[in-house]
């Protein structure tokens, strides 16, 4: 009997940590892109507070398995094929969203340069 109950134990135990490791977690801390323009500073808790959880909005070739990459893996200096380059993804990704809500009158995030540009 002792032994089936520390074997469900250790089952359950599993089974939580399985759990815990299928949902990644964004870094809390701001992360720093550099840039030549002015490095930008992106907060993934302040876009998490203002309802944008789901990771694949930006991580978008992730595929929920481990932590995703960051852009600059795969988007280069220089456009590769049909990969745009960093500028043009950043732009397109983040200043597009940040546009598209200011435009429909919702709380949105910077569009001029030196909102996201600081040197
Ligand atoms: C609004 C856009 C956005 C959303 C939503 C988002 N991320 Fe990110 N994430 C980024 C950007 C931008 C970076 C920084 C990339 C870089 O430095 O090139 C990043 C970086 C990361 C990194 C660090 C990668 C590294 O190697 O240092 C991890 C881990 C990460 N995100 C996990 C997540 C997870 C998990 C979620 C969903 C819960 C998520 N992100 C949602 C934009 C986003
Ligand atoms: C594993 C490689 C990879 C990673 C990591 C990656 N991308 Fe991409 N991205 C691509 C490729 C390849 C394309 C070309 C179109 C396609 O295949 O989806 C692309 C296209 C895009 C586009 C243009 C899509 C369109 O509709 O025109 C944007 C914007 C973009 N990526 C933003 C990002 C951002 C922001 C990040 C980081 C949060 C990121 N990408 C991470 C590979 C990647
Ligand atoms: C799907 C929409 C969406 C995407 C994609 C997005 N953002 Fe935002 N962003 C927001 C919203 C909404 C806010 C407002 C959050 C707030 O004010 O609390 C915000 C706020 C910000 C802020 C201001 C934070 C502050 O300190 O007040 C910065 C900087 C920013 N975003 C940078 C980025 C960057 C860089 C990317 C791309 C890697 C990005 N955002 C992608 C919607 C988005
Ligand atoms: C919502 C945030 C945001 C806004 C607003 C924004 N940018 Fe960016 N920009 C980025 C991110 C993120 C990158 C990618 C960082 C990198 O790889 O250099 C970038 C990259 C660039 C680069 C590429 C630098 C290089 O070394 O290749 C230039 C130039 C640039 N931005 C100019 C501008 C100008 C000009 C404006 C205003 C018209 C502007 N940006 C507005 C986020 C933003």
């Amino acid at each position: 009997m002792k032994k089936i109950l520390g074997l469900t134990v250790a089952v359950v135990f599993l089974a939580v940590a399985m759990l815990a490791f299928a949902a990644p977690q964004a870094p809390k801390e701001d992360l720093k892109i550099t840039c030549k323009k002015g490095d930008v500073t992106f907060s993934h808790a302040k876009h998490a507070a203002a309802s944008i959880t789901d990771c694949k909005t930006c991580h978008h070739k992730y595929n929920g398995e481990g932590t995703p990459k960051k852009c600059d893996e795969c988007h280069k200096e220089k456009k590769e094929g049909k990969t745009p380059k960093m500028k043009d993804a950043a732009h397109k990704k983040c200043r597009g969203c940040h546009r598209d809500l200011k435009k429909a009158g919702k709380k949105a995030g910077p569009t001029p340069c030196k909102g996201c540009h600081k040197k």
